[in-house]
């Protein structure tokens, strides 16, 4: 298993603030995620930036069209040289299976990861939108389809990973956000979970923003989590 599981998610408004706060983390324990924000402001030179500064870059920009359309962006990802990018499951397997395929030529394609119901949806919400069932219900089936369609993983909170890891094996890689640190408050997220936590339930990458940028000392707090986790197993 990779040893290397906190992706910082770089939630910046221009490359300057995006890069001041890589300066003070370590690329040998974390990688970083590039959002729709920093990459709407910035664009693709950011990403190099930080992939001459030592990152591998999660390019978080979840795309969701018709196949073509979304095998180009996957393409141009690739090509870019991202570690790991995503894609809307809801798009269906014929779209997924396109983003596999417009990455299979390269030599080191990203890990392309689904992503299911967004957490920020409630039960109610996902019937406005014609979804029946659950929020877990949903997010089983749209992984199993993901999986089936040649994807590495999925975006799912630390809970949904010990479902999936039961129903879809180790193998398949499940991305955590939501982790806040033991003692810590919870903004605006709803569901949290401490990064050992998430790992005892099977989480293969925790995505932590605020707890490490926001933080008086971010090279420390990084330290800090990734010692935290260095003995932590899956819980079975
Ligand atoms: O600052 P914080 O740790 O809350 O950042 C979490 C990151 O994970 C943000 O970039 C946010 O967009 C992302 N995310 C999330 N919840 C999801 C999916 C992604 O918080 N369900």
């Amino acid at each position: 298993m990779d040893s290397k599981r906190v992706i910082v998610a770089l939630d910046f408004p221009d490359a300057g603030s995006a890069l001041a706060a890589a300066a003070r983390l370590d690329p040998s324990l974390c990688r970083v995620k590039v959002g729709k924000e920093l990459f709407v402001s910035a664009g693709p030179a950011v990403v190099s930036q930080l992939h001459e500064r030592g990152f591998e870059v999660f390019l978080d920009l979840k795309f969701h069209d018709i196949p073509n359309t979304v095998a180009g962006a996957c393409r141009a990802a690739a090509r870019l040289g991202v570690w790991m990018a995503n894609v809307h499951a809801s798009g269906g397997a014929a779209m997924m299976r396109a983003a596999r395929e417009a990455v299979a030529a390269f030599a080191r394609p990203p890990l392309l990861i689904g992503v299911t119901i967004l957490t920020s949806l409630s039960d109610a919400e996902l019937g406005e939108v014609g979804l029946a069932g659950t929020a877990a219900e949903n997010v089983e089936r749209l992984a199993r389809l993901a999986a089936a369609s040649g994807l590495d993983g999925v975006v799912c909170s630390a809970e949904e990973a010990s479902l999936l890891r039961g129903a879809l094996g180790a193998g398949f890689v499940t991305v955590t956000p939501g982790i806040r640190l033991a003692g810590e408050a919870k903004g605006d997220q709803s569901r949290v979970v401490t990064p050992e936590e998430a790992v005892r339930r099977g989480a293969h990458y925790l995505v932590i923003g605020r707890p490490v940028t926001q933080s008086p000392d971010p090279a420390a707090t990084l330290q800090q989590i990734a010692r935290s986790l260095a003995g932590e197993k899956v819980r079975s």
